[in-house]
């Protein structure tokens, strides 16, 4: 038996080539929007169709998705075979995109949608993870051709890791992130998710949470000039080696200060998140007071992902494992004792029984 339709279908339509759309279509009753106003919180159903380009028209969206209820679906219209405006649509949190210009078949083809009763679902981990593994690609792409970032795409990832991360917890997003086969995008979505449950778990605000998680997800974009070889090098690096994966944190804040439109706290974060508190870090040598909070978090979320990367020939730490290498380095006054404990609480770890994996701790932490 067909489930039924809980709500009515409703168009937000920004189209000044919208043509005659019935009031009803295949039985469910169709409710067109005012485009001049915001979107109504208590909608079920939207299909947008805006100018994806317009940054008003997205806010619009943006805002009535955080005010939208866990089931909503967004329904975006697109124009056919524009790659961006389809990435753009799931970035926004379309369910499904249809074609522009709207039309009565593209209103039955939603109904179609909300008819399969899989449809109703939230979208599941893995789908959040191939939607921000596609945009990490996108995003290694612009930098690689020294475009400018798409900052927007940044910082809708980032939200909907943080909503998947919030609601299904950071345990299910590492699993099913360690899954994933390409590693810097892997290692990339390991450490958002991980800053999203400390950011999430110390009580950050809403502001600070959005930086932290964009600035995970813009960490190492500076190694999209790190030849793979080394990147994928399984042994010890040379010191040649390291000394060019050592250029990853300027090559990446130079090209995202090059855009002018970068946060400075996010630029400060990616410049210096290997950086360490008794000032043995790279690529400045700061001292304790020169670096800031943000880019401590990033640093211990970093080394934290790291440890807990899934690669061909390196078994992933335990979560137990990670947290005790970091109480390590706390000892040696590498990173700060209060935040690897509010870490370490974050993962309902019991501090007192850690104890450190046996085999070469530091080797396996981050490049
Ligand atoms: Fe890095
Ligand atoms: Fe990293």
């Amino acid at each position: 038996m067909e489930p039924k339709l809980r709500t009515t279908l409703h168009v937000l339509s920004e189209s000044s080539q919208i043509g005659y759309l019935p009031t009803s279509v295949m039985g469910v009753d169709v409710c067109f929007l005012d485009p001049g106003k915001p979107v109504p919180a208590d909608i079920d159903l939207l299909l947008a169709d805006i100018d994806l380009k317009n940054p008003h028209s997205v806010d619009k969206i943006r805002a009535f998705r955080n005010v939208a209820q866990q089931h909503t679906q967004i329904f975006i219209a697109v124009n056919k075979n524009d790659r961006q405006n389809q990435r753009q649509a799931s970035a926004l949190g379309a369910k499904k995109t249809i074609l522009k210009p709207l039309s009565e078949i593209g209103l039955a083809i939603v109904i179609e949608e909300l008819r399969t009763p899989h449809r109703f679902v939230t979208p599941s981990t893995t789908t959040i993870i191939e939607t921000a593994a596609r945009a990490m690609r996108e995003i290694f792409e612009q930098a690689a051709q020294q475009e400018p970032i798409d900052i927007d795409l940044i910082g809708e990832t980032g939200r909907q890791i943080a909503e998947s991360v919030a609601d299904l917890g950071v345990l299910e997003w590492l699993d099913t992130v360690r899954v994933y086969h390409h590693s810097t995008f892997q290692h990339v979505l390991l450490v958002t998710g991980i800053a999203c449950a400390f950011a999430q778990g110390v009580g950050m605000n809403i502001e600070d949470v959005a930086k932290l998680t964009q600035a995970g997800l813009l960490h190492d974009i500076g190694k999209v000039w790190t030849p793979a070889s080394i990147l994928d090098k399984t042994g010890k690096l040379t010191r040649e080696e390291f000394d060019i994966v050592k250029r990853h944190p300027k090559d990446g804040y130079l090209q995202l200060v090059r855009q002018g439109n970068v946060h400075p706290d996010i630029l400060d974060a990616v410049l210096h998140h290997h950086e360490y508190l008794d000032g043995s870090g790279y690529p400045d040598a700061l001292a304790a007071h020169e670096i800031t909070d943000i880019t401590r978090i990033l640093t211990i979320c970093d080394i934290m992902g790291a440890l807990l990367e899934r690669r061909a020939y390196k078994k992933p730490f335990t979560v137990r494992e990670a947290i005790a290498v970091l109480f390590k380095m706390a000892d040696q006054g590498k990173v700060e004792r209060a935040l690897v404990v509010a870490m370490a609480k974050v993962f309902d770890c019991a501090v007192t029984s850690l104890r450190l994996p046996e085999n070469d701790l530091l080797d396996s932490g981050p490049r």
